[in-house]
């Protein structure tokens, strides 16, 4: 029985939305195929998949049902987190697609999932992504600062959420947390940021995230331990679409 993580699968059996990136990258060439061989032969329906946003380029669920009918036939329990591009999946209908998908999918945000001892817990996240101003060395010599008073705004509401997904999972007993985002848990400048601190906070053992795929943006934010708390990437692109091993 173990917990694995991937995210950015951008599905789109059905939608005819794709990124660029999808089109012309070598990686992302019949990423649904290599993802799904690997699942098959890494899980077993006793693990526990951690999908950390960005599932499908469709716009609506109708849109979505062949990329649902892809990751429900996927081994083992799926816990979907919310992407910036999972417009099916309307902030306020957290609870009505846990009801409508009951046994099948859970989606994790401002709630919690079980896991042996440990709760799941999680959230979209945000952070601010520019524009920011480079020099001729491609130094950040600034940034636009509408939009940087814009994300702190997105990210007040989703530290509102993370906190309710830990405060749930601590009324309900546990004491053992992996945090999960969509958005990394600092922009490219910050060393810190209300993510981590509330990381730290909880005691989270892990921050696991995803969102930056491209080679160029794979170290947008933090890898490894920082202040007791160990930092993951794991957009599908990053992980050449094998799930990673949380515990
Ligand atoms: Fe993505
Ligand atoms: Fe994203």
């Amino acid at each position: 029985m173990s917990l694995y993580a991937i995210g950015d699968l951008h599905l789109h059996f059905q939608s005819t939305l794709k990124a660029s990136a999808q089109l012309h990258d070598r990686l992302w060439k019949d990423h649904e195929q290599k993802f799904r061989q690997n699942c098959l032969r890494m899980l077993t329906e006793e693990d526990t998949l951690v999908l950390a946003g960005d599932h499908s380029w469709g716009r609506n669920l109708a849109e979505c049902a062949l990329d649902f009918d892809y990751i429900m036939a996927l081994p083992g329990r799926k816990v979907l987190l919310r992407g910036n591009h999972d417009i099916f999946w309307d902030a306020g209908k957290t609870a009505a697609l846990n009801a409508r998908f009951a046994g099948k999918l859970f989606f994790l945000q401002g709630n919690y999932y079980p896991y042996r001892d440990y709760a799941l817990v999680g959230t979209k996240g945000f952070t601010f992504e520019g524009p920011f101003y480079l020099d001729a060395h491609r130094r950040v010599v600034g940034w636009d600062t509408d939009a940087e008073d814009h994300a702190r705004k997105i990210i007040e509401r989703e530290l509102v959420r993370l906190r309710a997904s830990f405060e749930n999972a601590r009324a309900a007993g546990y004491r053992k947390y992996i945090m999960f985002l969509h958005y990394p848990p600092t922009n490219i400048l910050e060393e810190g940021s209300g993510f981590t601190e509330m990381a730290e906070e909880f005691g989270a053992e892990q921050v696991i995230y995803a969102h930056c795929h491209g080679e160029s943006r794979f170290h947008d934010s933090i890898l490894g331990r920082r202040n007791g708390v160990r930092y993951s990437l794991v957009s599908g692109d990053y992980l050449r679409w094998k799930p990673m091993l949380v515990v």
